[in-house]
């Protein structure tokens, strides 16, 4: 198993070194594991003038699986635009053809005050939102801003071909088969027609895949039904689009950034691995970020790119004991329970790994 580690900046550092800590208990305990480690972000452009340097791409190309921490920072705001640290991410999506993004939205019990919604709305919520991420309106043609008639007007274009709608229906497909065995996909068909392409690929696909329950919602309602009864679904699958939405949405139903890890895969399941915060600059260096969300995302490589359920089990399974024993970094602190800074939480899961 070979990993690229990019840390990144801000917290990337502090919340990796954990997360490869677990990475190394799990090499000795048998697992084939390989580590070589990279620049991405603005520490890239410190050192090499460039976000995602020509020997990064060369070491993450090489690699199985990628881990990364985060990027950015104030201190680059302001870099010209194709120099900035965040597009270093989307080259690395791009290049490694990370097509599908899965986003976990899970509400552990010992955290159910860090919800803005009712707890019993939100309690025992475990949803997957699959998102496509290299197709659809963000980079459809033609696209621009015109002068049309002696006005401005904007345009862009919603475009999905069967191909692609298919490849992300199988990651959605495979991953509801791991879980509950309900799938949702969710498209905008009464009005887009690409969105009704969608609609009758998915259904093809769904024949492929007869343990599984396939329904179809609009994206208006699908929002609505995600603060309404979130715990209605398993796995959603969605455009690049209405999945930047949802996915954001769904993920703040638990209200724990620090928590929450993602995948970005390929059709190989090569995947790239990341907490879904960024680089929280105001808690830099202070040993207070929570290591969790990137120690979780190690888990999700175990699961999604190496087939390896047994120990991704067990990492979440340490992350719950965790919990539920109190220990607390400032991000999901609680009165009455044990606040520990970030090496102590990586020291706790190792433990109860
Ligand atoms: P952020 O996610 O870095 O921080 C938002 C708030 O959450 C801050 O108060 C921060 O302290 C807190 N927070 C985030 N992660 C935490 C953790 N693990 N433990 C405890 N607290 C945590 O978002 P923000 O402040 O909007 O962006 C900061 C920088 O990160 C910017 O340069 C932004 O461009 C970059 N960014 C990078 C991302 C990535 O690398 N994937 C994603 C989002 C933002
Ligand atoms: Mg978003």
């Amino acid at each position: 198993m070979k990993i690229a580690v990019l840390a990144g900046d801000g917290i990337g550092p502090e919340i990796v070194a954990q997360a490869v800590r677990v990475l190394d208990a799990l090499r000795t305990d048998g697992l084939g594991i390989e580590l070589e480690y990279g620049l991405v972000g603005g520490c890239a452009v410190d050192a090499t003038g460039e976000p995602y340097p020509e020997a990064t791409h060369r070491l993450t190309s090489q690699a199985d699986a990628v881990l990364l921490g985060a990027v950015g920072g104030p201190q680059y705001d302001a870099l010209p635009r194709e120099q900035r640290p965040e597009r270093g991410l989307l080259a690395i999506r791009k290049k490694l053809n990370l097509f599908a993004n899965l986003r976990p939205a899970i509400l552990y019990p010992e955290l159910a005050n860090a919800s803005s919604l009712k707890y019993d709305v939100v309690a025992g919520l475990d949803i997957m939102i699959v998102r496509e991420l290299t197709g659809d309106i963000y980079f459809g043609e033609p696209r621009g801003i015109e002068m049309r008639n002696g006005e401005y007007v904007g345009f862009n274009t919603m475009i999905y071909s069967e191909t692609e709608i298919r490849r992300i229906a199988h990651v959605a497909f495979r991953a509801a088969l791991k879980r509950q065995g309900k799938l949702c996909s969710v498209d905008k068909m009464n009005v887009l027609e690409c969105t009704q392409l969608w609609r009758d690929v998915v259904t093809e696909v769904a024949k492929e895949y007869p343990q599984v329950s396939l329904s179809h919602m609009l994206v208006d309602n699908a929002a609505m039904q995600l603060v309404r009864n979130p715990k209605q679904f398993d796995v959603i699958v969605t455009g690049n689009m209405f999945g930047d939405i949802l996915s954001d949405e769904a993920s703040m139903l638990t209200g724990s950034i620090g928590m929450l890890p993602s995948a970005s895969l390929d059709d190989n399941n090569k995947g790239l691995y990341e907490p879904i915060h960024g680089s929280a600059p105001d808690i830099a260096g202070k040993d207070a970020a929570n290591p969790l969300a990137t120690i979780l995302s190690v888990a999700m490589m175990l699961r999604y790119t190496f087939n390896q359920e047994e120990a991704a089990k067990r990492i979440e399974n340490a992350v719950k004991k965790v919990l539920a024993a109190g220990y607390r970094t400032k991000d999901i602190d609680e009165a009455g329970m044990k606040s520990v800074g970030t090496k102590v939480m990586g020291d706790t899961v190792l433990a109860m790994l």
